[in-house]
């Protein structure tokens, strides 16, 4: 008997999604089948929904990355079997093929980029975990060269947006690197920033915040993980005279004054490990990193578990587009 698959459909673009049938899909060469168990619904994809953004082929299935159960293994695939619990982000977005799509109950993914969950962790820890600490660790690591955990380094790291998802991994990747980390929050999430490993806390939207992170450098890393353009004027500020870098999680605009003295690094940061340059990268973050991050080295930062399965993909996007100040949101493509 064939096997079922169902899917969110996107059929054209900013088309509302439609749960329908897909075809339950084929393992190729090093890759495997999971069957999905929960997955994130990243402000990303909502985007690519609400405004396409990125060109894709309708109908479509959006999404890039799950958790859940391996089903089937391709051929060449050593590093799981059936049953293993995993955690992979899958190139829908650059091979723009459905298959990939993180939106359906069965996903293909490549043994490359997928990684074992401890059995300890849930499925919903390891769908929240990952985009956002990829996206630290790879601005901190790959793009500015910062150690690994337990390299005993010493120094100091500013954190600007410490508070948020990308932010809060950035100061526990940091300080398990061994960094003095300096942060910036609201005053009301201080005390989480200090719990996560931030030795200082500056409120962003004090008049002084400046001045006085620049009183508490140099600084051999800085990252704005918030990526708005005032966090971006100020940085610039405290990086003068002498000049510098740092990476930040949004593209450059025209709100943005960036000395030439400045280097302003952006990127995909979510997605360095479908490059194939990123190989070494991408082998640590799968068979090293993530797995021992997912077994209990980071603290998630809050995430909502959200009921309703592939049928409550476009309340959580719409809730995510709508400007509604909401935690990450987690679905399991199983429930009904
Ligand atoms: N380049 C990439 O690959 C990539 C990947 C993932 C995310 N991103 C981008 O990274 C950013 C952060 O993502 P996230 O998931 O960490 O978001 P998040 O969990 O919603 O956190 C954002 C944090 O930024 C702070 N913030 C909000 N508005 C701010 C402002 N005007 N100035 C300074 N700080 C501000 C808030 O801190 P307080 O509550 O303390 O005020 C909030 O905690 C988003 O813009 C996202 O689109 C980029």
């Amino acid at each position: 008997m064939s096997q079922i698959n169902k899917a969110a459909w996107i059929r054209e673009p900013k088309g509302l999604l439609t749960v329908d049938e897909a075809p339950f899909p084929v393992a190729s060469d090093n890759e495997i089948i999971v069957k999905n168990e929960a997955f994130a619904i990243q402000p990303f994809d909502a985007g690519v929904r609400a405004v396409a953004y990125i060109p894709i082929p309708y109908p479509f299935i959006l999404g890039n990355g799950v958790a859940g159960i391996v089903e089937e293994v391709g051929p060449g695939v050593s590093k799981f079997k059936k049953g293993d619990r995993v955690v992979i982000d899958t190139p829908s977005y650059s091979a723009k093929e459905s298959r990939y799509g993180g939106w359906q109950q069965y996903v293909v993914g490549k043994q490359a980029t997928a990684a074992k969950i401890a059995d300890g962790t849930s499925f919903e820890d390891a769908a929240a975990i990952p985009y956002a600490l990829l996206t630290a660790v790879a601005g901190l690591q790959l793009k500015l060269g910062m150690g690994k955990p337990g390299a005993d380094k010493k120094g100091k790291v500013l954190i600007w947006g410490a508070s948020g998802s990308v932010g809060g991994y950035a100061v526990q990747y940091a300080k398990s690197a061994g960094y003095d980390v300096v942060a910036t929050a609201s005053p009301r999430k201080f005390e989480y920033v200090r719990s996560l490993g931030a030795s200082e806390v500056v409120d962003y939207k004090n008049d002084q915040a400046t001045s006085q992170l620049k009183a508490m450098g140099p600084f051999d890393f800085i990252m704005s993980a918030s990526g708005d353009p005032a966090s971006a004027n100020a940085i610039n500020e405290i990086l003068q005279p002498q000049g510098g870098r740092f990476v930040i999680t949004r593209p450059r605009n025209d709100q943005m004054q960036i000395a030439e003295n400045v280097e302003y690094i952006y990127d995909f940061l979510s997605m360095v490990t479908q490059k194939p340059e990123n190989s070494e990268f991408s082998k640590w973050w799968y068979d090293e990193y993530l797995p021992s991050a997912l077994a209990g080295k980071v603290v998630p930062t809050p995430f909502e578990k959200r009921t309703g399965g592939l049928g409550g993909i476009q309340q959580a996007c719409d809730d995510l587009t709508g400007g509604k100040n909401v935690k990450k949101l987690i679905l399991n493509a199983s429930d009904s």
